[in-house]
């Protein structure tokens, strides 16, 4: 890294150059595949939103709302607090209810692809601006759509040809069941804090279902014979659950049961999971979603049922990488051509528009080079063709083009090197 620079990129935010974003190109090509392969709709939404959104969607108890948001006051008078979104569902169910969606659908299937900001540690995995690929599906409270969910998140990572990972499932139940469940978990926490970290004390008080998310050693032990959550489901929770692993069963999902899993955000209800990769260290949640039954109506809409996932699009870039065997073909160049002096650049000019225009890619010397960088730079960007043209060849109409690979040479007629081209 250069020294002494004057500005340098923001810490937890990234540069992506040339030779990354080729693989996010096709990382996300896939996602759109696949979403696409479920009827999915791309939403495009706006990157802040009232800080207020988030605060109530999400819960004013989580880390994500209590320590993370981007937030800050607009020029507006009086000034009002606008956030970065930390996410997307919010700002998805926001968007649902002020679109009156739900009048003219019954059943909405959204996707989206974007930046969000999260106030974290930066670590691997792990950054202040990262890319989320999520989806939405509001207007079932079906079982069966907890499986369309979980297993287009299952088909991403297999078209992405990530294998090592596994899928945890758990139920948080209603609002009432987890209500009951949190009472005698913070009993049980209580009577062991003095073997719990200083950070599950403090959050036993403010989000108790957190400790059990804690990868403190200490924490873990201190917590092996805690209350699950799957004792206080009442008998609709219940059915449900177990519906949603016959049918996950069906469909040839490999899952793990976790009551343990408890995810990071108020809004969820009765199903949750979450899609873990085992090449990623202690960021390892690749992406993890559930059910929010009760997130449009708390935010003002007409109750509705909805479920969905967010993958870590930087963490599946990682996982991509970790897996993969061969890296993508480097991305060629059909021609390059090189001119000798300022007539051959002129005529340079018009054979390379002529060409880019029949699809071909095409690059020519833009510095004013000799001969020898114009051939080095053609071997540089991995042209597999150069076209040479001097005096002569102007005179004569005729380009000297050499394969980079064979170096074979051959005298082509302007008027065919297309066809020339198109032949191989
Ligand atoms: P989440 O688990 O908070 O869920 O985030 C989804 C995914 O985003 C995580 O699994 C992880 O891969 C990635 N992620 C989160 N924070 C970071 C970070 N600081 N750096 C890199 N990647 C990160 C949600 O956000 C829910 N909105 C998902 C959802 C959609 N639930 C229902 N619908």
């Amino acid at each position: 890294m250069a020294k002494n620079l004057r500005y340098r990129s923001l810490k937890g935010f990234r540069d992506l150059l040339p030779e990354e974003t080729r693989l996010w190109a096709h990382v996300e090509e896939r996602i759109r595949r696949v979403a696409g392969r479920y009827g999915f709709g791309e939403v495009r939404l706006p990157i802040a939103e009232e800080t207020a959104l988030f605060a109530r969607g999400i819960g004013e108890g989580t880390d994500v709302v209590g320590k993370e948001m981007y937030s800050f006051e607009d020029r507006s008078d009086p000034p009002q607090s606008i956030t970065l979104r930390p996410e997307l569902t919010a700002g998805a169910a926001r968007a649902w209810i002020e679109h009156a969606v739900g009048k003219s659908e019954n059943l909405s299937r959204w996707y989206y692809l974007g930046p969000a900001f999260r106030y974290e540690q930066p670590q691997a995995g792990r950054y202040r601006q990262f890319s989320t690929f999520g989806v939405e599906l509001i207007g079932s409270e079906r079982p069966e759509a907890e499986v369309e969910v979980i297993t287009m998140g299952r088909d991403l990572l297999g078209d992405l040809g990530i294998t090592n990972f596994r899928i945890a499932l758990n139920s948080l139940g209603t609002a009432e069941e987890r209500g009951a469940f949190r009472e005698a978990l913070v009993t049980f926490l209580e009577e062991r804090s003095d073997r719990l970290s200083e950070e599950s004390r403090r959050r036993a008080a403010t989000n108790p279902l957190r400790v059990l998310d804690s990868k403190d050693e200490a924490d873990i032990e201190a917590t092996a014979d805690a209350p699950s959550i799957l004792d206080f489901l009442g008998e609709e929770s219940e059915a449900h659950f177990a519906r949603v692993r016959e049918l996950l069963d069906r469909a040839g999902v490999d899952y793990e049961v976790d009551p343990r899993l408890v995810r990071g955000l108020d809004y969820y209800s009765r199903t949750v999971f979450e899609y873990i990769g085992g090449d990623l260290g202690a960021q390892n949640a690749l992406g993890g979603g559930g059910r929010y039954d009760g997130l449009i109506e708390e935010i003002g809409g007409a109750s509705t049922p909805a479920i969905g996932f967010g993958f870590g699009v930087d963490r599946l870039i990682l996982a991509v990488e970790a897996a993969r065997e061969e890296p993508l073909p480097d991305p060629a160049i059909d021609l390059y051509l090189v001119a000798l002096d300022d007539a051959a650049r002129l005529w340079a000019v018009g054979m390379a528009a002529e060409m880019r225009g029949r699809g071909f890619r095409v690059l020519t010397d833009l510095q004013g080079r000799s001969m020898k960088a114009q051939m080095r730079e053609a071997n540089r960007v991995n042209a597999a063709r150069v076209a040479i043209v001097g005096g002569s060849e102007l005179e004569r109409e005729v380009a000297i083009v050499k394969d980079m690979e064979s170096s074979e040479q051959t005298e082509v007629p302007f008027a065919r090197l297309p066809d020339h081209l198109s032949s191989f």
